[in-house]
């Protein structure tokens, strides 16, 4: 970059600067480079050197952290589950109605904290690069099929009509189908979540732009244009009495718009309050040079087009907002 400057000041866009992070022994060192012009002839530039060691280091120590109380508190959640569902089977004897409604408190608040759990494992892996997914060729009505199918009785419980409009015949895309999975389900588990018994969620798949769109559509409650911003931040909840009213923890979408970007994708919203909401984001479509692979195959004999273990590098999240866990969910 400084080479181009020097050689070609009128490359120079303004506000440019090179923003780079070094390693000198054992330090690590923030280093921000702007050129300095006299007319048209590059002069030199001005450098900020900054030791930022022991922040780098005191967010290692805080995604460790993480990971670590992860790992720890899953072990005595299987327990408590398994033996919840022990009692509630009737293993020890038959209880009273009031026994009954604690072991299911037990169990749903159980259950609850095991979710808690694999997010912030999921998200402690997002940070410090560890997580691991394979591209392969993906198909997204299919996927798109299976988690409605998961969340139709959900739907039928709430009063919701759930739907897809994933066109026919869409191209195969490039990603992790487990990811995937997850992706929408977390969307549409919101759109279910959020929206009012009558409503509808509708998940739509399409190609625009030489990339596939999937959008998760619902009538529920919406959310305000001040809040749009901040529904991807970890932890952040709207204060909506329906939000309040179901047990979540805000990690949902943060892993989402991870896990989007990792593949390439983007992800956002549109919405109005009282109205709904849309959720949309994008995948990379199949090089077409691999399209014509598979189409030299059947479907079912396809094969996995690109199976590599791809570690993605560390994203640098923003510090997390007070955290609003631990809504008992009696
Ligand atoms: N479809 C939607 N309609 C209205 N509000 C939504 C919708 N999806 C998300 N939100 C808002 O964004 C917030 C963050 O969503 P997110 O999925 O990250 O967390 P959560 O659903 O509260 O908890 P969890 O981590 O268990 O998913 C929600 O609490 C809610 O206020
Ligand atoms: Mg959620």
């Amino acid at each position: 970059m400084i080479r181009e400057w020097a050689a070609n000041p009128r490359s120079y866009r303004p506000g440019e600067f090179l923003d780079a992070r070094v390693t000198i022994g054992d330090r690590i060192v923030s280093v921000h480079l702007a050129p300095v012009f006299m007319g048209e002839e590059f002069v030199g530039t001005v450098s900020v050197f900054r030791d930022i060691t022991a922040e780098v280091e005191a967010e290692r120590s805080r995604v460790e952290f993480i990971s670590m109380v992860s790992h720890e508190l899953r072990t005595p959640i299987t327990p408590i589950l398994g033996y919840a569902d022990l009692l509630l089977m009737g293993a020890a004897g038959e209880q009273t109605p009031v026994e009954r409604d604690f072991l299911t408190a037990i169990k749903r608040n159980a259950d609850r904290l095991t979710l808690l759990v694999s997010d912030l494992l999921d998200l402690s892996r997002i940070e410090s690069g560890r997580l691991e997914f394979s591209l392969q060729e993906t198909h997204v009505d299919e996927i798109v099929g299976n988690v409605l199918a998961g969340f139709q009785a959900t739907a039928r419980e709430r009063r919701l009509l759930l739907r897809s409009e994933a066109e026919a015949s869409l191209p195969p895309v490039m990603a992790d189908p487990n990811r995937v999975v997850q992706i929408l389900s977390n969307l549409v588990a919101n759109a279910c979540q959020y929206t009012l018994p009558g409503g509808e969620v509708v998940v739509c798949a399409r190609v625009e732009g030489g990339e596939m769109h999937i959008t998760v559509r619902d009538t529920g409650i919406g959310i305000p244009p001040e809040i749009q911003g901040k529904v991807f931040d970890r932890f952040f909840r709207a204060d909506h009495p329906l939000v309040q009213s179901v047990p979540g923890t805000g990690l949902g979408l943060a892993i989402v718009k991870s896990l989007v970007e990792m593949h390439r994708g983007r992800v956002w919203v549109e919405s109005e309050p009282g109205t709904g909401s849309t959720f949309t984001f994008t995948l990379p479509i199949l090089p077409v040079d691999q399209m014509a692979l598979r189409q030299r195959g059947p479907r079912a004999g396809r094969k996995r087009l690109e199976a590599r273990a791809q570690t993605v590098p560390p994203t640098h999240p923003k510090p997390a907002a007070p955290a609003r866990m631990g809504q008992e969910s009696r």
